[in-house]
């Protein structure tokens, strides 16, 4: 299928056909299939999980847990492996409590951090290793250390970090900015703990995966507590129920849950070889595109297939730049990315404006950027 026939599928572009969104990284639209199934849930089915004793909330049950099955069959998981969770956020830092509480490593150990970290990825790991992180780029591990945080795709450059490259007793991989390109596949990766969010490919926010490593998760105990996860709890003692119902403490997000599952759904719809192939043509597009402009600092992995480029002006604040964009209905994102020291330490700018692709954007998305981008310049200069 087209990006233009994609296109379709998204309700955004037809009540706004002006359009141009160019802010995948941050959040990706939804397809009908999508918001659909988010209705049609609330209109149908809409009863809690695990505890109801009506056809609804069977149904409701069925659903929840099949999706768990859909997410495992798409990144190769087995099912029990996979935690719903609110998003990446929340994901990482029930990771760090899960290793942390569980002792999976000593008090001492060391944590490496590549600088191309989201704080999601770094922030719950510094609250406990406090005095033992080590921030390095990707490629500078070469002896075996306690635990490796690591960026499958950077959500400023698009590096892609292969992590069978880095010895560590315990991988954490942010798959943030992967997922939706159909990069994740556990039994490649080679790591312990892998997080993810809907609403980066295609789904619903507030809604999010963690998946553990059934050697790990076999021997931790949750680290939320709540209602739903127990099975006899008396004044001195408790049972956990088996995981991973035993992690999903209280009302889960169960309409997020079914949005996820038909975003999936779409998702298995798409041919991401070709998928892949195009968004590097689009980006190597953007790219000559932008390198007529000799006022711009670019920034991105020529050599990933991601399409995410950051830019910085040498005059003309980033967010100035985003925001003249924007009132032009062009999407994209100014700052610092969640990566603060990403730019400080490597980039060595405050803030740059963010290009990200998703697979409804195509050409005359990035010629309607380059001509309000002239504009802009012109008009700041
Ligand atoms: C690489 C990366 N990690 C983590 C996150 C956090 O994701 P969320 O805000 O969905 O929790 C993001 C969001 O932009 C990201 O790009």
């Amino acid at each position: 299928m087209t990006s233009k026939k994609l296109k379709n599928n998204f309700p955004i572009f037809l009540e706004n056909p002006n359009l141009v969104y160019l802010d995948n990284s941050a959040t990706t639209q939804k397809p009908k299939k999508v918001l659909e199934s988010l209705m049609n849930f609330y209109k149908e089915t809409n009863a809690n999980i695990h505890r109801g004793s009506c056809k609804i909330a069977d149904n409701a049950t069925n659903s929840y847990e099949e999706v768990r099955k859909k997410i495992a069959n798409f990144i190769n998981a087995k099912p029990q492996e996979i935690i719903f969770t609110s998003g990446t956020t929340d994901s990482l830092n029930i990771s760090s409590e899960i290793i942390y509480y569980n002792a999976l490593v000593e008090e001492n150990s060391t944590i490496a951090v590549p600088y191309n970290a989201h704080h999601s990825l770094s922030l719950p790991f510094r609250r406990f290793f406090q005095n033992q992180i080590f921030y390095h780029k990707a490629d500078e591990i070469n002896s075996a250390i306690d635990i490796a945080l690591i960026t499958h795709v950077s959500n400023v450059t698009g590096e892609i970090t292969n992590p069978n490259l880095i010895d560590a007793k315990i991988k954490v991989l942010d798959c943030a900015q992967s997922i939706n390109k159909n990069l994740v596949d556990v039994t490649k990766l080679g790591v312990d703990f892998i997080a993810f969010s809907a609403h980066k490919m295609y789904g619903p926010t507030g809604i999010g995966v963690l998946w553990v490593k059934e050697d790990i998760l076999s021997r931790c105990v949750p680290t939320r507590l709540g209602g739903g996860i127990v099975q006899k709890v008396d004044k001195n003692d408790l049972n956990f129920l088996d995981y991973p119902n035993a992690y999903e403490s209280g009302t889960p997000n169960i309409a997020g849950v079914i949005g996820l599952g038909a975003a999936i759904d779409f998702l298995s719809e798409i041919n991401f070889v070709q998928y892949l192939n195009d968004e590097i043509t689009l980006k190597k597009y953007l790219l000559d595109k932008l390198k007529n402009f000799s006022s711009l600092d670019i920034f991105t992995d020529d050599h990933s297939p991601v399409g995410i480029v950051s830019v910085a002006h040498k005059k003309i604040h980033a967010h100035d730049i985003a925001t003249y964009l924007g009132s032009k209905d062009i999407c994209v994102r100014a700052g610092n990315h969640c990566a603060q020291i990403l730019h400080n330490e490597i980039l060595k700018v405050p803030a740059t404006f963010r290009v990200s692709l998703a697979l409804y954007n195509d050409q005359s998305d990035i010629d309607k950027l380059i001509e309000v981008l002239e504009e802009a310049i012109v008009f700041f200069s």
